[in-house]
């Protein structure tokens, strides 16, 4: 899977996510031998960069960023194809500017007029960048070549804002040229969770109400909002990642069997399960939002949320979340999904535990098996990559004693090939016209749909309960999952 002829325009290139993510990800590809040898890369921001600043500024991301060697080979002739344009959105010179050089790369690199958009800029510019690429004629599908739409997230801030943005964007581009992106569906682990449901036998029997005590997944960050603020505030953690990132994990988790791993069969699957979640009816006591302040973490002194710079004194945006959910369906009618994320949490972990139901009967001595916990297989998505199952065992020695032990995948030791970052896995997917692992529309207005209510309720009712740094979140999570006689995993 190598891409065509191509090129690569980046909106916000000066952006944080362009340096420590889209900038790397374009040279690991070009250094595993992934591009086209014309590929090109222009820069489209405000800064006063000639081409050659621009070319430096992504020299100094790769070296600090990229996954793989530096090669001063690939870095030559990547560098060829490297222009910066100048302009802001609202600047029609700036975008004929772009087009004529697109038109030049085409002449001198040979990319064949096929360009992609990456709109790695605030929503709020999504519609005024695509209605400048129509008014310019840089989004026309001309017969043999492309011209598709990257979107970063959050993708709207609600139901409402994320359908009229769709409306803008296909009003552009058609639907099979736009390309949003959850960089959770990039990941390695991520896209094992289905091959390990459904290329086993082992698993999928047991993987329903029947077997299922509940699911929980967790997405916990150490760090804080760092230089975010702007971003951040009045955002929050459950529109941060509970809307795109958590969501996708717990439609993976839940959906049937896709026909087939291609994109339809895929997104029907999953557009099925987000359509028959259900939320609890008592919001109150179902939900819970944490902030994070001042504590220990690593080591260091960490400043509560309220303190960091530029974060308003009285907000009330979450930075812990915790929900519950259910989903309405044969299978898994009465299996809670609790779903929590935090930052400034004990350390970084994201993981699904399926944790299945107690033995219906025990033969053994009740004392010898007291400290059994439930059988539960987890998928670790990051950083320690595998999947642990674990079960009951007998201690050995002379006396029936009982206790949990696990068994190990690990990626590392199992596998000697390296996976892509999972930026780089998507960018190539999106040069290629691979749309698997991109949410559609639906999914998207599906997630919103979820979450709203909950956000309404937040809105209303109080504020979120304060969370020392370096815990693992508010009492109050720890109390949700008690009423329901369950309890948070320590990962
Ligand atoms: C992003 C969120 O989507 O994911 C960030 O906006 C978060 O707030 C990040 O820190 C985490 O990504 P990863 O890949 O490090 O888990």
């Amino acid at each position: 899977r190598i891409a065509g002829p191509s090129g690569l325009v980046i909106f916000g290139v000066t952006g944080d996510l362009s340096r420590k993510k889209l900038m790397p990800a374009v040279y690991d590809l070009a250094n595993r031998g992934l591009l086209p040898p014309g590929f090109s890369l222009i820069g489209f921001a405000r800064r006063e960069w000639q081409d050659e600043d621009f070319a430096k500024e992504v020299h100094d991301a790769v070296k600090e960023h990229a996954r793989t060697p530096f090669r001063e080979e690939v870095w030559q002739q990547l560098v060829q194809g490297m222009r910066f344009v100048q302009g802001v959105f609202d600047d029609d010179d700036a975008f004929e500017n772009l087009k004529a050089t697109i038109a030049e790369l085409d002449k001198a690199q040979g990319t064949g007029g096929n360009f992609a958009f990456y709109l790695s800029v605030p929503p709020k510019f999504f519609p005024q960048v695509v209605q400048q690429l129509k008014k310019h004629g840089l989004a026309d599908q001309k017969e043999g070549s492309w011209r598709r739409a990257v979107i970063e997230k959050p993708f709207g801030h609600d139901l409402d804002s994320a359908i009229e943005l769709n409306k803008v964007v296909h009003e552009v581009f058609p639907s099979n040229e736009v390309f949003r992106i959850d960089h959770y569906l990039g990941k390695e682990t991520v896209q094992n969770i289905l091959a390990l449901r459904f290329a086993n036998t082992l698993f999928e029997p047991i993987w329903n109400r029947s077997y299922v005590d509940h699911v929980q997944i967790t997405m916990a960050e150490d760090i804080g909002i760092g230089g975010r603020a702007g971003y951040y505030d009045g955002i929050g953690a459950a529109r941060d990642v509970i809307q795109n990132h958590l969501l996708q994990l717990l439609a993976l988790t839940a959906m049937e069997e896709p026909a087939s791993f291609d994109a339809d069969a895929l997104a029907a699957e999953k557009t099925k399960v987000l359509g028959a979640v259900k939320l609890p009816r008592d919001l109150g006591a179902h939900t819970v939002r944490g902030q994070y302040a001042e504590g220990w973490q690593g080591g260091e002194q960490a400043v509560g949320y309220l303190q960091e710079e530029g974060i308003d004194p009285r907000s009330k945006t979450d930075t812990y979340a915790a929900v519950k959910l259910e989903i309405d369906n044969r299978r898994w009618a009465g299996v809670p999904f609790y779903l929590r994320t935090g930052k400034r949490l004990g350390r970084r972990v994201t993981e699904i535990a399926v944790v299945f139901q107690r033995a219906p009967h025990s033969p053994f001595d009740h004392t010898a098996t007291e400290e059994l916990g439930q059988n539960a297989l987890v998928i670790r998505v990051q950083p320690d990559e595998g999947v642990t199952m674990r079960f009951g065992s007998k201690v050995p020695g002379t006396s029936m004693e009982v206790r949990d032990v696990s068994m190990d995948f690990a990626y590392g030791e199992s596998f000697t090939e390296s996976s892509p970052e999972a930026y780089e896995r998507l960018i190539l997917d999106v040069l290629l016209g691979d749309s698997n692992l991109f949410p559609r529309v639906e999914e998207v207005e599906l997630s919103w749909k979820i979450l709203d209510p909950i956000e309404h309720y937040w809105d209303k009712h109080g504020k979120p309960a304060q969370y020392e740094s370096g815990t693992w979140g508010p009492v109050e999570a720890d109390e949700m999952l008690a009423r329901d006689g369950r309890s948070w995993r320590r990962p």
